[in-house]
C-alpha cells in the first residue's frame, strides 16, 4: 500500500515537473525551398523529434490541414501582405480568422502573429500593425477562442536605440508613436511582445567588440556587469534590452516569447558549421533558465528554422535550417528533452 502510494507520489512530482519545463522550444516552418517534404511529413518529422511547437508565417492550407489532430502548438502568421486587408475592417478580420483558424477546429492554435518585422518607418505596412492587430483580435473574441489564442506582432530588434547595459535599453525616440501604442494593446490584453532576437548578426557586425564566445554561449564567466546582473551570454543581453525598453514604454507587465533565433551554417562571416551547432544547441539548453532580469522563468523560444530554405537570399539565408531537406538532421539537437524536466524536481 505504501509503495503504491509513493509510486502515485512520485507520478504527481514527475508530471508536475514535466508540465513546467517542456515544450519551451518551437521550431519555425518556412516554406522557401523547391526541396522540402510534405507538410505530412514535416508533421511526422515534428513529432518524430519531440518538437512541440511551430511557427508558420502564412496561413497555409496544406500545412494547416496535415497540423489538424497533432496536438503541436502553434503560432500562426498574418503575413505582412494580409495586413491591409485585416486591418480595413472588423468582418474582414472576422472572416481571416473564420477561414484560417476556426475552419481548422483540431489545430491547436497559440499564437496569431500580426505582421513580421514591420519597420516603424516603412509608411505603407507600419500604420497597418496597431488596426490588424485589435481587428483580429476582436475577430478570436468574436468567435469565442480568446482565452486559447494570444494575439500579438513580432518585431526585430532594429526599433532599438540603447543597447548597453541591458538595463539602459530603449527603443529609438521616433519609434516610440509607433510601438506605445502596441505595446498599451499588448498590456491590456495580457499577450506577450514577439521578438526576433539574433546574436548572429550583431556578432558578424561588429566583431571586434563582440567576442564569438559570448555570441555562443560559451564565455568562461560574466562578460557584461550591469548593476547586480552579470551576463554571460548575448542572447540574455539583447532580451534584457528589450525588456527594459518595454519597461520604458509602459509594457513592464509584457512578457516577450522569442519568434525566431538561430545562426547560420554557413555563407557569411562567422557562419559555420560549427559555431551554427554550438549555438542551436546552447540556446537549447539555456531557454530553460531564463535572462537576469527573469530569472529561472523558461524563454519560450522558436528555433529559425526547421529546412534549409534554398530559395532564399542572400547566400546565408539559404543556412538556418536545424535541418537537411532530406529530413537528415544538421545537428544532434535534444529538443524538450525530459532531463530538463527532472533535473528541475
Ligand atoms: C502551401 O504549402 C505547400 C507545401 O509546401 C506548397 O506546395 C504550396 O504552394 C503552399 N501554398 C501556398 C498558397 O503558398
Amino acid at each position: 500500500m505504501s509503495s503504491m502510494a509513493s509510486l502515485l507520489l512520485l507520478f504527481v512530482l514527475l508530471s508536475v515537473s514535466l508540465r513546467t519545463t517542456e515544450s519551451q522550444i518551437g521550431v519555425c516552418y518556412g516554406l522557401l525551398g523547391n526541396n522540402l517534404p510534405s507538410p505530412p511529413e514535416v508533421i511526422n518529422l515534428y513529432n518524430s523529434h519531440n518538437i512541440r511547437r511551430m511557427r508558420i508565417y502564412d496561413p497555409n492550407q496544406s500545412v494547416l490541414q496535415a497540423l489538424s489532430g497533432s496536438n503541436i502548438e502553434l503560432m500562426l502568421g498574418v503575413p505582412n501582405s494580409d495586413l491591409q486587408y485585416v486591418a480595413s475592417s472588423r468582418d474582414n478580420a472576422r472572416d481571416w480568422v473564420r477561414r484560417n483558424v476556426v475552419n481548422f477546429p483540431s489545430v491547436k492554435f497559440r499564437y496569431i502573429a500580426v505582421g513580421n518585422e514591420v519597420k516603424p518607418t516603412d509608411g505603407t505596412l507600419a500604420p497597418l500593425v496597431h488596426p490588424a492587430l485589435t481587428n483580429i483580435h476582436e475577430a478570436v473574441a468574436f468567435h469565442g477562442l480568446k482565452d486559447q489564442i494570444k494575439v500579438s506582432t513580432s518585431v526585430d530588434t532594429t526599433m532599438i536605440g540603447v543597447d548597453f547595459p541591458p538595463s539602459q535599453g530603449a527603443f529609438k525616440g521616433d519609434v516610440r508613436a509607433y510601438i506605445d501604442p502596441i505595446i498599451g494593446f499588448l498590456v491590456a490584453i495580457n499577450a506577450p511582445l514577439l521578438v526576433n532576437v539574433y546574436p548572429y548578426f550583431s556578432y558578424s557586425g561588429n566583431p571586434r567588440d563582440i567576442s564569438l564566445a559570448y555570441a555562443l554561449f560559451t564565455s568562461s564567466g560574466t562578460v557584461v556587469q550591469d548593476g547586480s546582473n552579470g551576463y554571460q551570454n548575448l542572447f540574455d543581453a539583447i532580451v534584457d534590452v528589450m525588456y527594459s525598453a518595454l519597461e520604458k514604454a509602459g509594457g513592464a507587465t509584457v512578457e516577450i516569447v522569442i519568434s525566431e533565433t538561430g545562426w547560420p551554417s554557413n555563407g557569411a562571416f562567422g557562419a559555420t558549421f560549427d559555431n551554427a551547432r554550438t549555438y542551436y544547441t546552447n540556446m537549447v539548453s539555456h531557454a530553460p533558465h531564463g535572462t537576469p532580469k527573469r530569472p529561472g522563468r523558461a524563454i519560450e523560444t522558436y528555433l529559425f528554422a526547421m529546412f534549409d530554405e534554398n530559395n532564399k537570399e542572400p547566400e546565408l539565408e539559404k543556412n538556418f535550417g536545424v535541418f537537411y531537406p532530406n529530413q537528415q538532421p544538421k545537428y544532434n539537437l535534444n529538443f524538450n528533452s525530459i532531463q530538463q524536466g527532472f533535473e528541475s524536481v
